[in-house]
C-alpha cells in the first residue's frame, strides 16, 4: 500500500506516517522543510516502512504538489496547516490571507492532484485533517476558523462530485484539541501563546482514527470527547455559546506566557520556540482549566435555563 502524507513532518501527520510505517506501507512524506521530514523518514524506516521517500513541497505551489506522487497512491492524508492567533483587527492582512491560502487553497491543490491520480486508478482515499473549528467558532483564530469551515464545504463538494466513482473516497477527520507543536509555531498577535484547550488528545489517537477511516471510509469522523457537546451548544444555544466561548478561550486556549507579535511558520517553516517550563505550566494550566470548565458548566447551565425560560 502506498500512502502520501502532506504535512508529515510534525504532529498528526508525523503520527500517521509512523502508524502506516508499522504496517509496512510505502510512504511519500511531504512538507516544506526537508530536515524534519528526513528525521520522520528515518523513524518510519526503523518502524517497518517498506519504502520511504521525502518530498519538500509547499502545498501553495500546485506544480510542487503535482510532483509529490510518483506512481499509484492508495491513500493520501493531508494534514498540512498553519495558524494565526489574534483579534482579526490585530492580525496583518498578509498573515490572514496566507493562513487561508495554505489551509484552504492548499487543500484544493492537493485535491486536484490526488483526484487526478485516483481517476486514473479508478480508486483511492483522500483524507483531510479537519477540525472542530470547522463546525464552531472561537475568537482570536478567525483565519484558521474561516479556512476550516471552507475546507468542510470543499470536502462535501468533492464527495458529491465523486459519487460516480464508488471506489474513490474523500473524508474529513476532525479533531478537537491535539497536543502538537502548532500552538507554538502559529503566528501570534494575541500577546500570549496559544495552547490546546482541554480535553486534549494525542496525535497518535487522531492518527489511529485516520488509519481506520482509510480502511473503512466515512464522510466525517470526529475525534474528541467534548466535540459533540460544544457543537450542540454552538447550534442549539447561540447566546449561551457566545457568552461563554470568549472567557473560555482566554482561560483554556491561551497560555499565560507572553509573546511578542510574530509571524510564526506562516510564511516559512520554523521550529517551535523552546518551551522549558512546559511540564509545570501544563500542570498549573490543567488545574485552572478544570476549574474553568466546571465554572463554565455551571454558568452554561444557568444561562441555558434563562435562555429556555425566555423562549
Ligand atoms: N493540533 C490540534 O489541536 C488540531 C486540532 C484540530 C485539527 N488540527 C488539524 O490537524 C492537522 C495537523 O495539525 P498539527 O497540529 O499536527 O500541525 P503541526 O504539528 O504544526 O504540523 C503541520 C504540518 O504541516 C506542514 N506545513 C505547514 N505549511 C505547509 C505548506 N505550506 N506546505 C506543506 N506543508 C506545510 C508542516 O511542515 P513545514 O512547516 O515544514 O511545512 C508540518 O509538517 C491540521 O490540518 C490541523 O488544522 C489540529
Amino acid at each position: 500500500m502506498t500512502v502520501v502524507i502532506t504535512g508529515a513532518s510534525s504532529g498528526v501527520g508525523r503520527a500517521v506516517a509512523l502508524a502506516y510505517a508499522e504496517q509496512g506501507a510505502r510512504l511519500v512524506l511531504a512538507a516544506r522543510s526537508r530536515p524534519p521530514l528526513e528525521a520522520v523518514a528515518q523513524a518510519c524506516r526503523e518502524a517497518g516502512a517498506s519504502f520511504v521517500r521525502v518530498a519538500a513541497a509547499d502545498v501553495n505551489d500546485p506544480a510542487a504538489v503535482d510532483a509529490i506522487p510518483d506512481g499509484e497512491v492508495d491513500v493520501w492524508v493531508h494534514t498540512a496547516a498553519v495558524m494565526a492567533y489574534g483579534r482579526f483587527e490585530d492580525v496583518p492582512a498578509d498573515v490572514f490571507n496566507k493562513v487561508v491560502e495554505t489551509d484552504l487553497i492548499g487543500a484544493a491543490n492537493v485535491a486536484r492532484t490526488a483526484l487526478a491520480v485516483f481517476r486514473r486508478q479508478g480508486r483511492g482515499v483522500l483524507i483531510y485533517g479537519g477540525s472542530l473549528l470547522g463546525t464552531v467558532v472561537t475568537p482570536y483564530t478567525s483565519s484558521y476558523v474561516t479556512s476550516k469551515w471552507g475546507l468542510r464545504a470543499l470536502v462535501r463538494s468533492l464527495r458529491l462530485e465523486t459519487r460516480d466513482a464508488p471506489d474513490i473516497h474523500v473524508c474529513l477527520v476532525s479533531p478537537g484539541s491535539v497536543d502538537t507543536p502548532i500552538y507554538r509555531t502559529a503566528a501570534n498577535f494575541a500577546g500570549r501563546y496559544g495552547q490546546p484547550p482541554p480535553p486534549v488528545d494525542s496525535p497518535e489517537k487522531v492518527a489511529r482514527a485516520i488509519v481506520r477511516c482509510a480502511r473503512k471510509p466515512r464522510a466525517v469522523v470526529t475525534v474528541g470527547l467534548a466535540n459533540r457537546i460544544i457543537q450542540f451548544g454552538f447550534v442549539a444555544m447561540p447566546p449561551v455559546y457566545d457568552a461563554l466561548v470568549g472567557p473560555l478561550m482566554r482561560v483554556g486556549g491561551l497560555s499565560r506566557e507572553e509573546v511578542t507579535p510574530h509571524e510564526g511558520n506562516v510564511f516559512a517553516p520554523a521550529p517551535p520556540p523552546s518551551d522549558p517550563e512546559a511540564a509545570s505550566r501544563r500542570r498549573r494550566w490543567a488545574r485552572g482549566a478544570t476549574a474553568a470548565a466546571v465554572g463554565a458548566g455551571v454558568a452554561g447551565a444557568a444561562l441555558a435555563v434563562r435562555y429556555a425560560a425566555s423562549r
